[in-house]
C-alpha cells in the first residue's frame, strides 16, 4: 500500500531519475524525521520538496532563507511597531510569530528552502523543537508542542557561494538526503521529451559538455560548479530556438555552450573561462 503511494508520488513528479532521493525522503518522513535535501544547484531539490509536500494531507508553509535572516523570521519576536509611541498601535503589533511558530500553530507542514543561506544563529531557537518537539516562544512566554505527524523539509546547497557552513549540531538534527546529477539516460529522456525537434546528435553533445564540466568541477576543481540538469534543459531550449531561427546545428551548439560555460565559470578566473571555452570548441568540432 505504502509502496504504491510512493510510486505515485515519484511518477507524477516533474523531476525524473531521482527515485532514490524520493524513497529515502518519504521513508524518513514517515518515521517522523526532519530531512535536508542537499546537493549541487539545479538538480531538483526545491521541486522534490514541494512535490512531496503537495502530496501530504496537510498544507504547508514555505520560506526561502536569506543572509539577513535572524531568529525573528524563524521563531518570532517583538514586532518593531510594539515600540510605537501610539499605545493602540503598540498593543496591536506586540508580537510577530516566525514561520516555524506559525506552522505549528496553524498545523501546517514546513519547507525551509535554501536553508544554509541563513547563519546558524537564525535557527538557534528551534533545536529543542527538532529534537524534542517543543518550541519555546520567549517573546510570548509560551511553549508550543508540535503534532506527531508534522513534516519539515529543508533544502541546502553546501559549498555554493553565499551560503553559510551550518554548525554540525544543527546539521545533525536533519537526515541528509543527497540529490545529485541523474543518470545520463534520464537527462537524455527529459530533453527528448521537452524538445522533440532537437536532433539526438545535438542532445548528445549538450550532455557530453555538461558531464565533462561536472567532472572538471569534481575531479579537477578547475571550475566552481558543473552544469546542472536545469542548465542542460536551458541549453537545449536555447539551442532549439537558435536552430528554429535558421542557425545551423554547429553554430547553435557552440553559441549555447559558450554562453552556459560563462555562466558556470568563475568570471574572475581567466583559466576557468578559457577551459570551458576550449571545451565548447572541442565538443562543437564533433558536429
Ligand atoms: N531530474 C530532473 N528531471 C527533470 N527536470 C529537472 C530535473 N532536475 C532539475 N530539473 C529542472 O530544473 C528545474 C529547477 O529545479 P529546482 O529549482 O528544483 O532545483 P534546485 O536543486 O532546488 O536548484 P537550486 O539549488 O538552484 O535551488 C526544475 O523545475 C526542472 O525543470
Ligand atoms: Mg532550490
Amino acid at each position: 500500500m505504502e509502496q504504491n503511494r510512493y510510486a505515485d508520488i515519484i511518477e507524477t513528479s516533474e523531476i525524473k531519475g531521482q527515485d532514490d532521493a524520493y524513497l529515502k525522503s518519504l521513508r524518513y518522513i514517515k518515521l517522523g524525521y526532519p530531512i535536508m535535501l542537499f546537493g549541487p544547484p539545479g538538480c531538483g531539490k526545491t521541486s522534490i520538496a514541494r512535490h512531496i509536500l503537495d502530496n501530504m494531507e496537510k498544507d504547508y508553509l514555505e520560506i526561502e532563507a536569506t543572509e539577513g535572516m535572524t531568529e525573528y523570521q524563524i521563531v518570532g519576536g517583538f514586532h518593531p511597531l510594539s515600540m510605537s509611541a501610539d499605545p493602540e498601535t503598540a498593543e496591536k503589533f506586540l508580537y510577530k510569530d516566525g514561520i516555524v511558530a506559525r506552522a505549528i500553530q496553524e498545523d501546517k507542514n514546513l519547507l525551509i528552502d535554501e536553508f544554509t543561506r541563513a547563519p546558524s544563529s537564525a535557527y538557534s531557537g528551534i533545536f529543542l523543537l527538532l529534537s524534542h518537539g517543543r518550541l519555546i516562544l520567549e517573546h510570548k512566554g509560551t511553549v508550543l508542542k508540535k503534532s506527531d505527524d508534522w513534516i519539515v523539509i529543508t533544502t541546502a546547497n553546501f559549498g555554493d557561494e553565499g551560503t553559510y557552513r551550518i554548525s554540525s549540531a544543527l546539521k545533525r538534527r536533519f537526515i541528509p538526503i543527497h540529490v545529485g546529477y541523474p543518470q545520463r539516460y534520464v537527462e537524455e529522456m527529459v530533453l527528448a521529451e521537452k524538445l522533440p525537434n532537437l536532433s539526438s546528435k545535438v542532445i548528445k553533445l549538450i550532455l557530453d559538455f555538461a558531464i565533462e564540466t561536472r567532472r572538471m568541477w569534481k575531479e579537477e576543481n578547475t571550475i566552481p560548479q558543473g552544469i546542472s540538469t536545469d542548465g542542460v534543459i536551458k541549453m537545449a531550449r536555447y539551442c532549439d530556438l537558435l536552430i528554429s531561427e535558421g542557425l545551423d546545428e554547429k553554430t547553435a551548439f557552440s553559441d549555447t555552450a559558450y554562453h552556459q560555460g560563462m555562466v558556470i565559470a568563475d568570471e574572475t578566473d581567466l583559466l576557468s573561462i578559457q577551459l570551458v571555452n576550449e571545451l565548447a570548441l572541442n565538443i562543437a568540432s564533433r558536429l
